[in-house]
C-alpha cells in the first residue's frame, strides 16, 4: 500500500516537474517572440521613415548604403558611371528594359545586389517594399515620364 501511495506521489511530482517547466518554457519563448518582433509602422509617417532608413543603413557586406552612392538632388559621377540622383526617380518606372516590363523593385533589387553585395531580397520583403514606398514618396508631384529608351536622364 504505501509503495503505491509513494509511487503515486512520484508521478504527481514528475507531472507537476513537466507541467512546470512547460510553463517556463511558453514565458521564455514568449518574451523571446516579444524582443525579436519587428515593430511595424502604424502611421504613414512612420512608415515613410522606415523607408528612410533603410535608404541610410547598409544592407550588404560592403558597408555601402543607397545614400552611399546616391544624392537626394544631384545625380553624381563615379568614373564614366553616372549615379541618378533619387528625388523624383520613380517617375521613370517602370520602364521598358531589354524588352521586359523592369520596375523599381527590379532596380531596387538590382542595386542592393550588385551597389551593397548584399543578399538578394524577395520582393515583398519589408526591404524592398519600404524603400519603394519611400521613394515613390519623394517623387511625388514630378511627371511620370515612361519612354520607349531606357536612357532618359
Ligand atoms: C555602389 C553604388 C550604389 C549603391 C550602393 C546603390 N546604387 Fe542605385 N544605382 C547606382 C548606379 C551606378 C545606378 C545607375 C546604373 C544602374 O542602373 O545600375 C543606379 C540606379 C538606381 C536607380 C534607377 C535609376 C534610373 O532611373 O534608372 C534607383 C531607383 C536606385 N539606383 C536606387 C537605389 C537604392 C534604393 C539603393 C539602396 C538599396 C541603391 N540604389 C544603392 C549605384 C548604386
Amino acid at each position: 500500500m504505501t509503495k503505491i501511495i509513494s509511487y503515486c506521489k512520484i508521478k504527481n511530482l514528475f507531472l507537476l516537474y513537466i507541467l512546470m517547466s512547460a510553463v517556463v518554457m511558453a514565458v521564455i519563448f514568449y518574451s523571446v517572440k516579444i524582443s525579436f518582433a519587428v515593430k511595424s509602422p502604424k502611421t504613414f509617417s512612420e512608415a515613410i521613415k522606415k523607408g528612410k532608413a533603410y535608404f541610410f543603413k547598409p544592407y550588404g557586406v560592403n558597408g555601402k548604403s543607397c545614400a552611399t552612392c546616391h544624392l537626394l538632388n544631384k545625380n553624381t559621377k563615379k568614373g564614366k558611371i553616372t549615379i541618378p540622383a533619387i528625388k523624383g526617380i520613380a517617375r521613370f518606372f517602370p520602364k521598358w528594359k531589354n524588352n521586359k516590363i523592369y520596375t523599381l523593385k527590379d532596380q531596387l533589387e538590382h542595386c542592393i545586389v550588385y551597389g551593397e553585395n548584399g543578399f538578394r531580397p524577395k520582393k515583398n520583403s519589408n526591404i524592398i517594399n519600404y524603400l519603394y514606398f519611400y521613394l515613390y514618396y519623394l517623387s511625388n508631384g514630378y511627371r511620370i515620364k515612361i519612354v520607349p529608351s531606357i536612357k532618359m536622364h
